[in-house]
């Protein structure tokens, strides 16, 4: 299971999923839905992105979910968790949540160390700098890169 909130995936998320995918027979790559925080894109937009950016891995499948990541687990039969881990300030965080879903329900948490090209990226600083003009394109995927754009556009850049 790959969760996160995706919104929008940068070429760090893509690289640990396709990592991940090599490691594994299937890999779920689970989009949060959370009513409370509305995002720049919504989850749909968010997994049909992912699936575009993901179509040459048979083994990925792209979907939402809510509640307690471990529930969603378990309803897919999933044992394991990915997560990516940029640097040492991830660890903290990642380590609570990975010793909560284990305490929780026993679901194991395997992080993978993070391409260097991509140690810095993170979904909001993407936002940030696209809000602003600035060049994406070394750091997130074409296809999201011009949603991004597209999403800008539409709403003017004060929208951000
Ligand atoms: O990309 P993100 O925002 O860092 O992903 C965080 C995510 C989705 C993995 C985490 O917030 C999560 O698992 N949320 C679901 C609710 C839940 O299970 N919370 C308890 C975590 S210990």
């Amino acid at each position: 299971m790959c969760p996160g909130s995706f919104d929008p995936a940068t070429k760090g998320h893509i690289d640990i999923v396709e990592r991940t995918a090599r490691l594994y027979d299937e890999v779920i790559v689970a989009v949060l839905v959370n009513p409370s925080k509305a995002g720049l894109f919504t989850p749909e937009e968010r997994i049909s992105m992912l699936r575009e950016c993901l179509v040459a891995c048979p083994n990925i499948r792209v979907t939402s979910f809510d509640g307690l990541l471990v529930d969603f687990c378990r309803s897919n039969g999933a044992e394991v968790v990915v997560k990516g881990l940029r640097a040492v300030s991830d660890f903290d965080y990642e380590l609570q949540m990975a010793q909560m879903n284990h305490g929780l329900a026993g679901v194991e948490t395997l992080f993978i160390a993070t391409n260097p090209l991509y140690s810095f990226l993170s979904s909001s600083l993407i936002k940030d700098v696209a809000k602003w003009g600035g060049d994406v394109s070394d750091h997130v995927p074409d296809i999201i890169g011009a949603k991004l754009a597209d999403r800008l556009d539409d709403r003017g850049r004060a929208m951000l």
